[in-house]
Order: structure tokens, then sequence, then C-alpha cells
């Protein structure tokens, strides 16, 4: 949707941090400060986020839901039954919606509510529902916010992971002078940019696969091949940095185990296919890093195999494609293919993408002995639908920081495209 004020006509300015493509509900609570959220929906604009705006009862009493619509350019939600009317989406599919809550004004009251997990509003069914990050910019009279029962709330609510902007100090309506004031909507949104700047993956999941798989030939012999594992783990360390609850599905390899990252270990092709499928559901990226063996022996033998003196023939049987099984399962993944070229690299990267029905595929050429494979570092050609990036040779690290950046790049425009805003 292009909104009233809709993105920057000149593109953002560079020294101004982008909320491009962020779906943010604003939350708007009983309390004074209430008069500067239209200021504050047209600034979060500006800088290209979407704005939803839920209002508390109370709100309606300081500004008028119609200014919010006006500036919004969206229908405004003020409580759960009026969602009955068909215009506005329901808790659950704003909350599903948020890639953001934000709260400002934040009152005492709605700490509270907050801290106690209260549904009894569609604001707070809203923050209940949610897995999006959540920010709160409390106002309220200086003595309320210096109250041990606020001061406790807040404690529990960041203990929660919950973000606090401001409060300011200064002159208050109330005649008083002390800390209380809600942060001014400029401040509030350069926050959110800082919160965003770093975590464009902030409240989503990513499925990643890594190393090489073993595929028995007995049961002290197997094929492998040369990954170590070390671009898919970069990935994995990569995306829980940018915000993602990152699972990591891993074959054989010597690395430690990235921290606060789901590790599953499996070994053979068919084993990571199984730990991917069931795990697919509820993903929103899937990025496949690992490199899967393309065939396996038919038959491992039960038992060592003896050695003799003639020839021996192994009967490979092809090994079920996951990426492919991934984008085309239907679970609406935004997925992520490698491609290790020797040769024609952007002709086969592109072959595959179409092939694998992938949204995105980083293609290497490897054989060189400085990148690829086995070393530390890496060059990555990477293409999409519509378009293509090289990212330059750098530490595997430093790519997989890149590539994250590129991939949330590329998701958030394909969600908008989805829903058309
Ligand atoms: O077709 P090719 O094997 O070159 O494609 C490589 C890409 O496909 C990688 O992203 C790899 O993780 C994935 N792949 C897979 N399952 C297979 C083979 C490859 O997921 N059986």
């Amino acid at each position: 949707m292009a909104g009233v004020y809709g993105p920057h006509p000149f593109g953002y300015n560079r020294a101004m941090k982008s909320l491009q493509n962020l779906r943010i509900v604003l939350g708007i609570t009983g309390g004074i400060a209430a008069y500067k959220s239209p200021d504050l929906v047209r600034r979060l604009m500006e800088r290209g986020a979407s704005v939803r705006v839920v209002m508390t009862t109370s709100a309606t009493a300081f500004v008028g839901p119609l200014t919010l619509q006006a500036v919004s350019g969206q229908p405004v939600a003020t409580n759960v039954l009026a969602m009955a009317d068909g215009n506005a989406m329901g808790h659950i599919e704003l909350a599903r919606w948020a890639d953001l809550v934000l709260v400002a004004p934040a009152s005492a009251d709605f700490l509270a509510r907050l801290r106690m997990g209260r549904a009894d509003d569609l604001l707070a069914a809203v923050c209940l529902t949610t897995t999006a990050p959540i920010a709160l910019a409390p106002a309220m009279n200086q003595q309320m916010w210096q109250a041990p029962a606020t001061v406790e709330n807040c404690v529990v609510l960041r203990e929660r992971g919950i973000h606090m902007i401001g409060p300011a100090a200064g002159a208050q309506a109330c005649g008083e002078v002390g800390p209380g004031r809600m942060e001014e909507p400029l401040a509030i949104v350069e926050q959110v940019a800082e919160m965003f700047a770093n975590r464009a993956l902030a409240g989503r999941k990513v499925l990643i696969t890594a190393g090489p798989t073993r595929e028995p030939i007995d049961p002290v012999r197997y094929i492998t091949n040369r990954s170590s594992g070390r671009m898919g783990y970069a990935l994995a360390d990569a995306a829980r940095d940018a915000g993602a609850a990152v699972t990591l599905i891993s074959g054989p390899v010597t690395l430690t185990p990235p921290d606060q990252v789901e590790l599953i270990s499996v070994e053979t092709a068919a084993q990571m296919h199984e730990a991917v499928m069931s795990k697919v559901v509820g993903q929103d990226i899937f990025i496949g890093c690992a490199a899967v063996a393309d065939y396996t022996p038919a038959a491992p033998a039960a038992r060592k195999m003896k050695k003799s003196e003639v020839d021996l023939a192994l009967t490979l049987q092809p090994t079920a494609d996951i990426l492919a099984a991934v984008a085309g399962s239907g679970n609406g993944l935004f997925t992520v293919g490698f491609a290790a070229e020797t040769d024609n690299l952007a002709l086969n990267a592109r072959a595959k993408l179409q092939r694998k029905a992938l949204d995105m595929i980083a293609a290497n050429l490897v054989g060189g002995p400085d990148r690829g494979f086995d070393s530390a570092d890496n060059e990555l050609h990477v293409f999409w639908a519509d378009g293509d990036r090289v990212l330059p040779l750098a530490s595997k690290s430093r790519l997989a920081r890149e590539l994250v950046a590129l991939i949330a790049e590329r998701y958030q425009a394909a969600r908008s495209a989805n829903v058309g805003d």
C-alpha cells in the first residue's frame, strides 16, 4: 500500500536509517502525549514503514481515530469486537503481520497490564499474541513513573526482552518537572531504526543446512565430499545476529556449534532430508548450504566388506533433493540455494534457480586454491528472478553477514509484493 505519505520520492537519505518495508503496529494508550501520535505515524511512514494503528478506548479521548486513519491510510482498530466489521485485522492477524509492535505513548496502566499478560483489549491481546519484538515509549506523570509498582513492572518487561524507549525528563503536562515525558517522535523513530539496523531478520525463523553428508558403503567406509561446513555455520551466526531464530541441520563437521542456535546433527543425505522436512513448518526462510551427496550406495553392506583381487563396482542411487523438496513443499518458505560450479557460473546458477523453483541462489566458482569448499575465504555471485549481485572475495563470516543482509532485503521485497503493500 502506498499510504498517504508513501515512500520518499528520491529514495531514502542514506544518513537517515531506513525502515523500508518494516510493518509496525503502533499502539496508542491513554495519555496526553497521544497528541503526538499522528506525527509519529507520519515520521515512521516517511522512512518507509507500513503502520497500522491500534488504540485503547482511553486513547480515543486524547486523539481522534479519524486523524490516525487519515495519516496512516489504514483503518484504525480500537477494540476486539470492532474486528467483526471485516475491514480491520483481528488481533491474531495484526500480531502475525507485525515486524514490530510499538506502543507510544505507553501509560502506567498499560505497562501493568502488559506485565500481567492481560488480553482484555485489542492492543494487550496483540502484544500477548505476537512473536515480533515489542517496544514501549512510556509516558506518565513523574510520580507514577517512579512508583515502585511501575519500576518493578519495567524491570520485568525488560527482562522479557521488551525494548524501552525513554521516557525523557522535563516539564510535564500536569505542571510537574521530572522523568515521564514521552520521547519526541523523531527520537522514537531513530531508536526503532537502531533496533532494526542490524536486526533485519528480527522475529523470523531460519532453517539452514550445512556441511557434507556421509553415505555409508559398509559400517566403516563412506562416500563424502570436501565441504567444511564453515559457510553454513557462519550463516547461522549471521542470521542469529540479525535477530532470527535459527535451526541448523548439520552434517559431520569439526566446527564448534554456534551459540543460541538449535543444532541438529545428522550423517546421511536421507537423515538430513528427514530432519529438514520435520522442521520446515513455521519457518520463514530456508538456506540450503549443505553439500548434500547426490548419490548414495544402493545397498550398504551390513558388515565390513573384505578386500579381494577383483574389481569392485558399487551401485549408487540418487538421493532426494532437499532444497527442491523445501521449495516445492507448499509451506511458502523463501528458499535460498547454493551452487558450486567449475564453469559457466551464471548460466548454471540461473538454470538451477529455475529448475528447483528457488527464490535466490548463491553461486561460487570452485576449484581455485583460495576460495570455495575447504577454504576460509569465498566469493559469491547471487542471483534471483530479476536481479543479481556479486559479493566480492571476503572471509566466510563477512560474506555470510552480507548474504544474510541481501536475503533479508529480498525476503522483505518478496513479502511486500505478496501482500500488496
Ligand atoms: O544441484 P546441486 O546439487 O548443484 O545444487 C546445490 C544446492 O542444492 C545446494 O543448495 C544444496 O544444499 C542443495 N541440495 C540439496 N539436496 C541434494 C542436493 C543438493 O538440498 N540432494
